[in-house]
């Protein structure tokens, strides 16, 4: 029998980096979803068939190759909680084919619809809540760093206020966002790094972005439970202005660039209440949230500053 399930990509929609530091963030599902198939086999087995790759792995292995590393992890915690009673083959697909070039995807999804189709499999009963905690923990092993917002996003889907650990879902039905890629990739890890080394240089400076950052988030939870677009496109343009002051090195825009203004600028110019960067920054997506009527001006006005439209929705539901 074959056990199949899925899961979303997600976006930070406020208070990037500083969730790293205990402060609470808004982020949405975004329809960019990972597949899993799953069966009960001999040996335990991952095919990634987007990434031309077939891994055979043991539970104990001291590592794996990072095309896996996610979903061999995922099997590795789960058998430590509930034991396995057998192995597994299973088979990962990203259904939006640039997906991990422009950075809505991730290795949470990857993560969490491994998770779900094992506990579907053998008929392991799992609060979503349960679910995210074993997917923010596997993610913590591979990768060291991160917050958990993208676990957050592909267990519970829909749109969150979410604070390391503490994933808490947001009434936010309407909310449509414009995607507009850069164009160059994020390197997440290695910005979220120089933040840190920044962080310990001139930690006053930073406690007080971050804190202010949080305020607008708080403010902005607010005003997509009442769906006042407006006002949360003014918040969005208030938190681009802090992520532009976080001081970088090599950097001349704190984690913002010269891309990503260009593209914000054309969204505003066109009629966007408000545009920002999604994510790490310094690459990957903007986001923008304009009134219906002008949306199609704001995703052309994107795409002549040399943005590419991503066209998939946001605040979709979690893993199934
Ligand atoms: O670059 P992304 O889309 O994976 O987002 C990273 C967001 C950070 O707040 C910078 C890091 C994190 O783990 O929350």
């Amino acid at each position: 029998m074959e056990t199949m399930s899925r899961a979303p990509g997600k976006l930070m929609l406020l208070g990037e980096h500083a969730v790293v530091y205990g402060r609470k963030c808004i982020v949405t599902a975004v329809d960019a979803p990972v597949t899993v198939s799953l069966r009960s086999h001999e040996k335990f087995v991952i095919n990634a068939p987007d990434l031309k790759i077939s891994h055979e792995f043991t539970l104990s292995d001291p590592e794996y190759p990072k095309e896996v590393s996610f979903a061999a992890t995922a099997v590795k915690m789960f058998n430590a909680k509930f034991a396995l009673p057998s192995p597994v083959s299973i088979t990962t697909k990203s259904l939006l084919s640039s997906e991990r070039k422009v950075g809505l995807g991730s290795s949470a999804s990857v993560t969490a619809a491994v998770m779900k189709a094992l506990s579907n499999h053998f008929s392991i009963k799992l609060e979503k809540k349960e679910l995210f905690d074993l997917c923010y923990k596997t993610i913590l092993e591979v990768q060291k760093v991160g917050s958990g917002f993208d676990a957050a996003a592909a267990v519970f889907g829909g749109t969150l206020m979410y604070k390391k650990g503490q994933p808490m879902p947001i009434k936010s039905e309407g909310l449509d966002l414009t995607i507009g890629y850069t164009g160059m990739p994020a390197h997440t890890t290695e910005i979220v790094r120089k933040v840190a080394a920044q962080v310990d240089e001139q930690p006053g400076y930073y406690e007080n972005i971050f804190d202010e950052i949080e305020k607008l988030v708080i403010m902005a939870t607010k005003a997509i439970e009442e769906k006042d677009w407006a006002s949360l496109g003014s918040l969005m343009n208030e938190n681009q202005e802090f992520l532009r002051e976080m001081q970088v090195p090599s950097e001349e825009l704190g984690v913002s660039s010269e891309i990503i203004e260009k593209l914000i600028n054309s969204a505003l110019d066109a009629g966007a209440y408000g545009a920002k960067l999604s994510g790490a920054g310094v690459g990957d997506c903007i986001i923008a949230i304009s009134p219906i009527e002008r949306k199609n001006e704001v995703e052309e006005a994107i795409a002549r500053a040399g943005g590419t439209i991503i066209d998939a929705k946001v605040n979709v539901p979690g893993a199934e």
